[in-house]
């Protein structure tokens, strides 16, 4: 028996919204969004649907290859847990973190550029003395005398602003990938002097690779790229009435410098290293062989805030 079904047609002149072609598919998407009551929200995903589409025509993207796309997406995730986040890596090395992190720091006015929290901040970092030590080990390592001032774009030393900092050890690993290292090694919290100077010491850190295990690995095996950050430390610097500074400060060689996986190093947070291969330490009485590092920090006037750690 024959079924007869009624279609709606449209009527003389009046030309229904369908798709013709691979250009049509981007205004019909678009038109199907533009009741998004947010306007914030309807903004971006007008730009990130157009942009994505244009790059697809572009591309020429095959089925197979998107289907290969829409996998390594789903295996970011699968290989992301407490300790971990893939999709924030895959982010990180594809320099789109560093580009949402430059674009939200501005260096106006003398301010120190931010750099990335990265995946090892931890909460409940030691509380130190300026000038003390944050080595709590024995191993084997260049002492790294660091000192500096933190001031406000108007010049002002800012005493009592809190500076923390952490760092990978010569071996390039951070206490909680190492279990040869006392908890909470090579972090801590210093207070500014009176003249907004800190001081402390530590060893010199080493550059770390990332991880490698999950679907970033494979992706930087395809383009031959290494996955190894400079030898760096993070600092958090803040004090009430000014925006806080999430950022690093870079001590190795230029070469390494140049090819940070991640695309962190921004030249003014290159740090001022030098060796020193006879006398003592400027404080601290250390002989030789040790290296200094010096870095000021200037912070705009905002709000104090703190980053949540991505792990415990
Ligand atoms: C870090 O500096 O700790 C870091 C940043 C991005 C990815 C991996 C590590
Ligand atoms: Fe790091």
């Amino acid at each position: 028996m024959e079924t007869s079904f009624e279609t709606q047609q449209a009527s003389p002149g009046q030309r229904l919204s369908l798709i013709e072609d691979e250009h049509s598919v981007t205004s019909i998407v678009e038109a199907a969004m533009a009741n998004t009551a947010d306007p914030r929200l309807r903004f971006i995903m007008d730009a990130l649907v157009r942009h994505l589409h244009d790059f697809l025509r572009e591309v020429r993207l095959s089925d197979a290859e998107f289907e290969f796309a829409l996998e390594f997406i789903a295996r970011l995730g699968q290989a992301t847990n407490a300790t971990h986040n893939e999709v924030v890596l895959a982010a990180d090395v594809l320099g789109l973190s560093t580009l949402v992190t430059v674009m939200n720091n501005s260096t106006r006015d003398g301010r120190t550029p931010g750099a990335l929290l990265g995946p090892f901040y931890r909460a409940n970092a030691p509380r130190y003395a300026c000038g003390d030590c944050v080595v709590q080990d024995d191993a084997p390592g260049l002492p790294l005398l660091v000192s500096g001032t933190v001031r406000a774009t108007d010049g002002t030393p800012l005493a009592g602003a809190l500076v923390e900092i952490w760092q990978a050890s010569p071996v390039g690993l951070y206490d909680n990938q190492d279990p040869n290292q006392p908890d909470r090694n090579l972090r801590g919290c210093f207070h500014t002097d009176e003249a907004g100077g800190y001081h402390f010491r530590t060893v010199r850190p080493a550059g770390y690779p990332v991880p490698t295990h999950g679907p970033v690995g494979t992706l930087l095996a395809a383009q031959q790229r290494h996955p190894y950050r400079p030898a760096h430390i993070h600092f958090i610097v803040a004090a009430p009435g000014y925006r806080t500074l999430v950022t690093q400060v870079f001590a190795d060689e230029q070469d390494k410098l140049e090819s940070d996986v991640t695309f962190g190093v921004h030249r003014q947070l290159v740090g001022n290293l030098r060796l020193h291969d006879h006398g003592r330490s400027p404080w601290g009485d250390v002989p030789a062989p040790f290296c200094t590092l010096q870095f000021d920090f200037t912070l705009e006037p905002g709000q104090q805030t703190f980053p949540k750690p991505p792990i415990d």
